[in-house]
């Protein structure tokens, strides 16, 4: 069976960008024909300065909020990266694998990090190597597909090369994985500023609908979102970015596709509209949905309590050949110790 592996990271509040680019995929389609895991990958939200109450808060705030998106523990296995200690585990030794040029490439390292130096901040090492604990994440996993926006593509890339190489070093011990970006909103962009991402970690503004929004506040939002100076609406991101985020955006809420729903509107006003609500109906089910799992901790508690014990059991056996195979001895106790070479 397919094995499924993707995560969202608690570094703010999740948005329609990690909704349209990923968690609908995840819960509509991957859980349902996939061996699917998903987790609140916490340990990358300590890359960029972070305050410890916030992460707690947040990490809690996304696990409820992808139960609420409709992930059903009977179906896949949800948890946190930091109760599974196959993650790091792994990481460093990708991180003998991997190389300083790599990972310096990187285009969210190279934007984050200028960000951080011109904010007056300091770059944590863990930035530069973020890439190889996400590269861990998926190979511990023995993942085959990552369902991921656009955005990720690039570190997914990442690892299948670690995963290559690492094989062709020290013999085969990793599937080799690949992105499966949505075909719709693959790249939700800000509503304010159509030419940048729709991100959860920037600041909060106008331009970024959040999955807890009331109706009015994204009503609002979807409204004022900044389209482009001429009259017609049609699709081209390059020419009208702003019609065309929003033709994307209501496309993905409603099922069809970007260039046919163009032609349907002859004002910006009405597109607006129409995506302004298509999104309140999408997110109404997931808002209340949250609501009812916020009054019941214990329960959120105790999925991620079994999911991070089946996803241990499941990452352990593939992390423990890759310390074999890359020459670390077993320890003492175990009995294939004098087979190991
Ligand atoms: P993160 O937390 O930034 O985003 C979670 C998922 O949401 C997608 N996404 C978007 N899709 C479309 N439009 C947008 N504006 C938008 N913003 C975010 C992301 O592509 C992602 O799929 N490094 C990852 C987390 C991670 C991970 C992993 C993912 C860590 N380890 C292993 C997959 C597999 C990240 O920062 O995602």
């Amino acid at each position: 069976m397919t094995r499924v592996f993707s995560g969202v990271k608690p570094t703010g509040h999740l948005t329609l960008g990690n909704y349209l680019g990923a968690m609908r995929q995840w819960a509509a389609v991957d859980q349902h024909r996939a061996d699917s895991l998903f987790c609140i990958v916490d340990l990358h939200a300590l890359t960029v300065d972070h305050d410890p109450a916030r992460v707690r808060r947040l990490s809690r705030q996304a696990a409820t909020l992808l139960l609420a998106s409709g992930l059903d523990p009977e179906l896949c296995t949800v948890f946190l990266q930091s109760h599974v200690d196959e993650h790091t585990r792994l990481s460093y030794l990708l991180e003998c694998v991997a190389t300083d040029g790599e990972m310096r490439r990187m285009i969210q390292y190279k934007e984050k990090s200028a960000q951080e130096r011109e904010r007056g901040g300091s770059v944590r090492l863990s930035l530069l190597t973020y890439p190889v604990l996400m590269a861990a994440d998926i190979l511990a996993y023995g993942a085959d597909e990552v369902p991921v926006g656009d955005d990720q593509t690039q570190h997914v890339e990442l690892t299948r090369d670690l995963a290559v190489r690492f094989n062709q070093r020290y013999g085969h011990t990793f599937v080799v994985p690949k992105a499966t970006p949505p075909k719709v909103a693959a790249r939700v962009m800000n509503l304010q500023d159509p030419t940048s991402k729709m991100g959860k970690s920037d600041d909060s503004g106008p331009g970024i609908v959040y999955l807890l929004d009331e109706p009015d506040v994204v009503r609002k939002k979807v409204m004022r979102a900044v389209t482009d100076s001429g009259r017609v609406v049609e699709y081209d991101r390059e020419a009208r970015p702003g019609v065309a985020n929003l033709l994307e955006i209501l496309a993905a809420c409603t099922g069809g596709n970007p260039e046919s729903l163009a032609a349907v509107y002859d004002s910006y006003g009405a597109l607006k509209k129409d995506t302004a609500e298509a999104v309140v109906e999408v997110l109404r089910p997931v808002q209340a949905r949250h609501r009812e799992l916020c009054a019941d901790p214990a329960y959120v508690e105790g999925v991620l309590r079994d999911g991070a014990e089946k996803a241990r059991a499941m990452a352990r056996p593939i992390v423990d050949t890759a310390y074999r195979a890359i020459g670390l001895l077993p320890p003492v106790s175990e009995p294939s110790l004098s087979a190991a070479r």
